[in-house]
């Protein structure tokens, strides 16, 4: 149908009212005292983490507040980072001008298969959704990089170079936070980074995050939407991998769930908002949370975001890891392979982690 199409030409046809595809049911509208407002209230300040300071002497200070803001919010704020402006701005503008190109070009892209290498498509899950999202998207495997960078979009004209430089260094700072991560949840912190007392899990961890990992990029769209009280640029979910680093630009949208409120994420420039995936919190044995999410529609002006998704190899197992387990803090949750996760939780998207609920 026309909805296969995605939002923007929608947007670019004028319409002035929300075509009933997109109306979802009312107990699941953004919520009253959010709409009132301009869908955009009650705002919240995440913690934020100075990575500069983390590389420093203060570093045990910040691992503090990092396992803090891991279990509190299951989201952070990363500033002072070590990727450059220039990397962030021709991101976004790469992805922006991407999402500009006529839909003949960008439709080349489209595919069913879930594991292509590129992967053009609109709202959350099309082939299941009743209700569509405000949203069109993106997405880039990106690993490994050799083999799959022939098949990015070769329009704009630098938009491999672009996206590609953005992927290694969001990476790198992914593998620098990850390690801060392991430091705050280990039972012994005044020990090595990655302590070895008892062994092949953590090195093998590190071996894999730097190596094997997967990492998955998704650049999101969002046209201005008619009515944004009626709909959602993206349903209620939680995210699967380790942690997500989202980039947005200065249009606020991105909602998270605190104290069982929807609270809208202010954007800093140039910062990072990090969130705790379902396998970090299962990592973690529950400790850090995997916080559920969604994004907001406006009514004038169009939002870019990208996210870079980082999990597991897929032959990986998910599970707690084994030094945090004891007497007094047993296992909660069953050891998986990944993919029988994955499979888990997309039949059951995108509604909600029932997999993190049946715990053991
Ligand atoms: C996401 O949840 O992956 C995207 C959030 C956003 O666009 O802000
Ligand atoms: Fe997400």
């Amino acid at each position: 149908t026309e909805y296969q199409k995605g939002v923007k030409q929608l947007y670019e046809k004028g319409i002035k009212k929300l075509p009933r595809k997109y109306i979802l049911p009312s107990h699941e509208r953004p919520n009253d005292f959010a709409t009132k407002n301009g869908g955009i209230k009650q705002n919240i300040q995440l913690p934020v983490i100075d990575f500069a300071e983390l590389q420093g002497p203060n570093r045990a200070q910040v691992l503090k507040s990092l396992a803090n803001a891991c279990e509190n919010y299951g989201f952070f704020q990363v500033v002072n980072h070590n990727i450059g402006d220039g990397v962030i701005s021709d991101m976004i503008d790469v992805g922006t001008r991407f999402f500009g190109l006529p839909f003949e070009e960008r439709s080349k892209y489209m595919s069913a298969n879930m594991k292509a290498p590129v992967r053009y498509g609109t709202s959350f899950n099309q082939n299941k959704d009743n209700v569509f999202c405000w949203r069109d998207f993106l997405k880039l495997m990106c690993q490994p990089l050799p083999d799959v960078l022939p098949h990015w979009p070769s329009s704009p004209q630098d938009f491999r170079k672009s996206a590609a430089t953005y992927a290694k260094d969001t990476k790198h700072l992914f593998v620098m936070l990850m390690e801060a991560i392991l430091e705050s949840l280990s039972p012994a912190p005044e020990t090595a980074a990655f302590p070895t007392a008892d062994g092949e899990v953590v090195d093998e961890m590190e071996k894999e995050l730097m190596e094997g990992g997967s990492q998955l990029m998704v650049v999101n769209c969002y046209p201005p939407c008619p009515e944004p009280d009626l709909t959602l640029g993206m349903p209620p979910h939680s995210d699967y991998g380790f942690l997500t680093l989202l980039l947005q630009d200065d249009v606020a949208g991105l909602q998270i769930q605190h104290n069982d409120k929807w609270v809208t994420v202010d954007p800093i420039p140039n910062a990072f908002v990090v969130n705790v995936g379902d396998h970090l919190e299962i990592f973690s044995n529950g400790r850090y949370k995997s916080v559920l999410h969604r994004v907001l529609t406006n009514q004038s002006r169009n939002r870019i975001s990208v996210a870079s998704l980082h999990s597991l190899p897929f032959e990986y197992t998910v599970r707690p890891w084994p030094k945090l387990i004891s007497e007094q803090n047993p296992q909660r949750y069953r050891d998986t392979d990944f993919a029988t996760f994955l499979q888990y939780i997309s039949s059951c998207e995108p509604k909600r982690k029932n997999f993190l609920e049946s715990r053991k």
